[in-house]
C-alpha cells in the first residue's frame, strides 16, 4: 500500500506544530525546553493518527534531551505499518541562541525501510545529482573527489563549493580543501540541512561532506534519495559501549560503507519545518492571531515542495 497524500500531510503538520512549540523557546538560551516541547507534540500528534507506527529514529542520547526512544510505538496501531526517524529540533543551538537554521523533521516509510542508526557519529558524503556518482567516494582522497567535481562541473577548482561542519575534527580537511582554493560553507551546527544543500544549485552547494551524527545522515539522505542524489555514510565508534550497541542493533560489519539505497528503501517521505529562518526554509512567524510555517517536504519521486501552513494561536 503506498503512502497516501493524506498521511504526507498529516506529518507535514506534525512537524509545523512541533516548530511551533519549540518557537516558543526561541533565543531563550535553554535547548533542553526547546526540544522537549516539540518532542512532546510529537509524540501527542503521532499518537492520534490510525498508524502502526515505531521509532526507528530517536534524538537525545547523545547530548541527553528528552527523546522519543527507538522502539517506541506509536499511533492507534490499526492503520499502515511505518517506521519513523524523528529530530523533533534540529539546530538546538541554532534555536537556543535564536540563529538560523532551526528546523522539526521527520522522515517515515514502510516498516523495516529505514535504517536503524546508532546515535554515533557518521562520516558522510553527499552530492549534486549533476556530478556522476563515480566521480565521488568516501574512500577517495579529499583531493581526487574535488578534481572530479570540477571536472564533472565543468568549473575551475576555485569554483567547487563544499559544505562542512565547523569543527575541531575537520581542521585537517578543512586545511586540505583551502590549500585547493575551493569555495567553503562553513555550518556551525543542522548538517541534515548542510547535506541538502546539494539538491539545488540556488543553495550554491556542490558537495557536503564531514563528519555528523549518524541519526541526522539517515534523515538526510531520506530527502537526498527524492532528488536522485548521491549519499554514503559509515559509522564511526568511539567506544567500546557504541560498539556494544551497533552490534545489538544488528550491526555485523563496522566498518561499511552504507549507499543511500541501503539506508532508505523503497518509499519515503521527508518533512522539515523552519523553527527559525533558514536555507531551506523560513521560520515561524506570528502575524496577528496565527502561527505560519514553512515546511519542506519529499515524497520519494513524486513530490518535493515547500508547504506553508497557518495555525490559529490559541493563547
Ligand atoms: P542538535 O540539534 O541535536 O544539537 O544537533 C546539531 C548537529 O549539528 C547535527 O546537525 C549534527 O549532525 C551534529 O550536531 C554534530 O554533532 P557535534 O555537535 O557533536 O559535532
Amino acid at each position: 500500500m503506498s503512502i497516501s497524500k493524506v498521511l504526507v500531510n498529516s506529518f507535514v503538520n506534525i512537524t509545523s506544530k512541533a516548530a511551533i512549540a519549540a518557537h516558543k523557546f526561541v533565543g531563550k538560551k535553554n535547548k533542553i525546553l526547546a526540544d522537549k516541547a516539540a518532542v512532546d507534540i510529537m509524540r501527542s500528534e503521532i499518537n492520534k493518527l490510525d498508524i502502526d507506527g515505531k521509532i526507528v529514529i530517536g534524538e537525545g542520547e547523545l547530548d541527553e534531551a528528552p527523546m522519543l526512544y527507538i522502539g517506541e510505538k506509536l499511533g492507534s496501531g490499526k492503520g499502515k505499518s511505518i517506521d519513523i526517524a524523528v529530530d523533533p529540533v534540529e539546530g538546538t543551538n541554532f534555536v537556543a541562541n535564536n540563529l538560523p537554521g532551526g528546523i522539526s523533521v521527520i522522515a517515515f516509510a514502510d516498516r523495516n525501510h529505514l535504517f536503524n542508526a546508532p546515535e554515533t557519529y557518521m562520516n558522510k558524503i553527499a552530492i549534486n545529482k549533476s556530478i556522476p556518482d563515480d566521480a565521488v567516494d568516501l574512500d577517495n582522497s579529499i583531493k581526487k573527489n574535488i578534481l572530479n567535481i570540477a571536472d564533472a562541473r565543468n568549473k575551475d577548482v576555485s569554483n567547487v563549493r563544499v559544505c562542512i561542519l565547523d569543527r575541531p575534527r575537520h581542521q585537517k580537511i578543512i586545511n586540505e580543501l583551502l590549500n585547493l582554493n575551493v569555495k567553503l560553507k562553513l555550518i556551525k551546527d543542522g548538517d541534515v540541512a548542510g547535506a541538502i544543500l546539494v539538491t539545488d544549485d540556488k543553495y550554491d552547494v556542490d558537495i557536503f561532506l564531514g563528519i555528523g551524527g549518524g541519526p541526522e545522515g539517515v534523515l538526510a539522505a531520506a530527502a537526498l534519495d527524492a532528488f536522485g542524489c548521491k549519499f554514503q555514510g559509515r559509522f564511526l565508534f568511539e567506544t567500546e559501549n557504541d560498539i556494544k550497541r551497533a552490534r545489538d542493533m544488528g550491526i555485523k560489519d563496522l566498518d561499511k560503507k552504507y549507499e543511500l539505497n541501503e539506508i532508505i528503501k523503497g518509499e519515503t517521505v521527508f518533512c522539515a519545518t523552519g523553527i527559525t529562518d533558514g536555507d531551506l526554509v523560513k521560520g515561524v512567524s506570528i502575524v496577528k492571531n496565527e502561527f505560519y510555517t514553512e515546511t519542506f517536504v519529499t515524497h520519494t519521486n513524486s513530490f518535493k515542495n515547500v508547504i506553508k501552513n497557518r495555525y490559529p494561536k490559541l493563547d
